[in-house]
């Protein structure tokens, strides 16, 4: 059966990736992000009857939220899978936190997954769907890295927000995990020296990038059939990262 699966982030990077994988599994994708990439374009064109689109900033969750489950999954539509992939990455030392600059990281990287997670939920027990829930979460909140302190304190609070969800809503046959990404060639890291890439590479058993291809797998893996029986779960691919 085809499944209809909501996706955080999609112009680029994982997430676009993850779409590719969603839509190579059989499923319809409902993605959002600010903007459409030619990237994304490119995908929709092929395909324009399963893919769906809705811009929009995730940095006003609730307004969001709305949108898409009216305008984009509008009520009767159901719901079988939400991967909460959009972040942002506010990198510095604890010594220069800004609190601004912190609160926005915190509404896209933690409130807006949530507001999603509630709305989802709804639908999801409204059409009697057993969904799956997938955060995107980072090797940095398990090991720790320099610079990216206040970066993984949204990764861990979403970990355990969905560990929590999964005990919540599990009876009703709704899962919630997370897969913890180690580092990606994308734009979010684009912008470390390449000092740092390596110092990075270099505490991963792989010696190289995560690569988009195998986390995306691991999401669709983790949204279909074959994960039934896995929730609350946090599962790492990260070329094995200490
Ligand atoms: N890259 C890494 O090394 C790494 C490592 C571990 C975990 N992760 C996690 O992996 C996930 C994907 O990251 P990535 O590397 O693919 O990042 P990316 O290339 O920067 O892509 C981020 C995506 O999120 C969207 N986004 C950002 N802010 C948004 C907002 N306010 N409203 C709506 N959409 C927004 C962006 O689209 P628009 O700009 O068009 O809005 C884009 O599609 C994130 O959860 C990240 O924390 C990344």
């Amino acid at each position: 059966m085809s499944q209809n699966i909501l996706i955080t982030g999609v112009s680029r990077g994982l997430g676009l990736e993850i779409a590719r994988e969603v839509l190579a599994a059989g499923w319809n994708v409902y993605g959002v992000s600010r903007t459409e990439s030619p990237a994304w374009q490119a995908l929709q064109a092929e395909q324009p009857e399963r893919v769906h689109f809705l811009p929009l900033d995730l940095g006003e969750p609730e307004t969001a939220a709305a949108a898409i489950f009216e305008q984009l999954l509008p009520p009767g539509t159901p719901l079988h899978g939400l991967v909460n992939n959009a972040a942002v990455a506010y990198d510095d030392l604890v010594t220069n936190l800004d609190v601004a600059r912190l609160r926005a990281m915190y509404a896209v990287n933690v409130f807006a997954p949530m507001v999603l997670t509630k709305a989802a939920i709804r639908r999801m027990l409204v059409e009697q769907t057993r969904g799956s829930l997938v955060h995107v979460s980072s090797v940095s909140a398990h090991t720790g890295y320099k610079g990216l302190a206040m970066y993984a304190s949204t990764k861990g609070a979403l970990e355990a927000f969905s560990l929590g969800t999964a005990r919540e809503w599990g009876a009703r046959g709704i899962r919630s995990n997370c897969v913890a990404a180690g580092f990606m060639a994308t734009e979010m890291s684009a912008k470390l020296t390449d000092e740092q890439r390596q110092r990075i590479f270099n505490r991963a058993a792989l010696k190289q990038p995560t690569g988009l291809e195998s986390v995306a797998a691991t999401v669709v893996h983790l949204l279909g059939a074959g994960a039934a029986s896995i929730t609350g779960e946090v599962v790492r691919v990260d070329g094995g990262a200490i």
